[in-house]
């Protein structure tokens, strides 16, 4: 199989490069290095089978030709992050929005299948115990910022949909929770390896605003899993999926785990929403997924435990001299 991955230098993305290459499989990766970075895919580079362009996928000449070699496309590249979101809107809804609108366009033209990564950031300011993908969206003003990533993955998800119906074309929506692991980066305000690098230094743990918000942690070996089941079925076309794990933890208690893991003599420190992001900068208290709908058609669930999770990232930034 040949795979066109876009955002392939990225965190999930170079996960995902991996496992394919591990199959024996074909992958071309178009990534412009934003967020992601060459020092990502740098183990696989003797591996005639991967192949990586260069490029942003807005104004990139090659990226139809791309797809149309393409047996599959695996279309992660976005602008990701909450701090990144905050400080650069409009980069954020340009990238998700034209980038998946080319991506899509592209793919038509050869009926190429296609995966698409959302986020569980959809599901906006609903309080509902857990989310279920036919559940209503809640998504808060545009006058914060913080809720245009958010829209742009929606705008992504009804634009798939729409070329689903319209063309038939095969797509997948995948939508995340939080995926962590090695390689991801702290620098755009993802809070696990946030926390194992400062962790790691002993110093201060800044936890955003009560710290009594909980999240679920989904290792990304898992994440990667759950994506190839959905590749494989072929009833999974033309539907979103949730991906993400249903053990609950506060950001308080996160911070405590990651201190014990790794050995640290960090104090954790509190910061108000408005001085990490913005003024009036909402958050959720809790987002915790419905996972039965990938569940029952694949199989899948997730396997690595938060503890084991901690452990994988805490020993990549050892192995990094802890830096991002
Ligand atoms: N990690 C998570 O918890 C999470 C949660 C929800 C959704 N997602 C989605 O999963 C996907 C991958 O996220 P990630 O966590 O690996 O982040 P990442 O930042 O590591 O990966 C995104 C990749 O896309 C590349 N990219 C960005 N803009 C581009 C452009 N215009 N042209 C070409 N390449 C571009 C970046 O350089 C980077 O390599 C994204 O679509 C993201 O929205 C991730």
């Amino acid at each position: 199989m040949k795979y066109l991955v876009t955002g392939g230098a990225g965190f999930i993305g170079s996960h995902l490069v991996e496992n394919l290459l591990s199959e024996g499989s074909e992958v071309i990766v178009v990534d412009d290095f934003s967020t992601g970075s060459r020092k990502n895919l740098e183990h696989l580079s003797r591996n005639s089978a991967l192949d990586v362009v260069e490029g942003n996928i807005l104004n990139l000449p090659e990226l139809e030709y791309l797809i149309s070699r393409s047996d599959m496309v695996y279309h992660l590249a976005a602008a990701v992050g909450v701090e990144l979101v905050v400080h650069d809107p409009v980069r954020t809804i340009t990238t998700n929005v034209h980038g998946t609108e080319k991506v899509l366009k592209g793919a038509v033209r050869k009926n190429t299948k296609l995966l698409i990564a959302s986020t569980s950031e959809v599901y906006g300011k609903s309080e509902k115990d857990s989310f279920s993908e036919r559940d209503d969206l809640l998504i808060g003003p545009s006058t914060h910022c913080r809720w245009s990533y958010a829209c742009s993955k929606l705008l992504d998800e009804f634009l798939a949909m729409a070329y689903f119906r319209s063309s038939r074309l095969p797509v997948v929506v995948a939508r995340f929770f939080n995926t962590v692991g090695p390689r991801q980066t702290g620098r755009y305000g993802m809070v696990l390896p946030r926390f194992v690098e400062k962790a790691i230094r002993n110093e201060d743990l800044q936890i955003y605003g009560d710290g009594e918000q909980s999240r679920c942690f989904c290792h990304v070996d898992d994440t990667v899993r759950a994506l190839r089941l959905l590749e494989k079925s072929d009833t999974a076309i033309g539907e979103v999926f949730n991906i993400g794990t249903r053990r609950q933890t506060t950001i308080n208690n996160l911070a405590a785990m990651v201190i014990e893991h790794v050995g640290s003599t960090s104090a954790t420190k509190h910061v108000p929403y408005e001085k990490a992001y913005e003024a009036g900068f909402e958050d959720m208290r809790r987002r915790l997924p419905d996972i039965s709908k990938i569940s029952s058609l694949t199989g899948w669930e997730p396997s690595i435990s938060l503890e084991g999770i901690i452990d994988s990232v805490a020993g990549f930034h050892r192995g990094n001299g802890a830096v991002s």
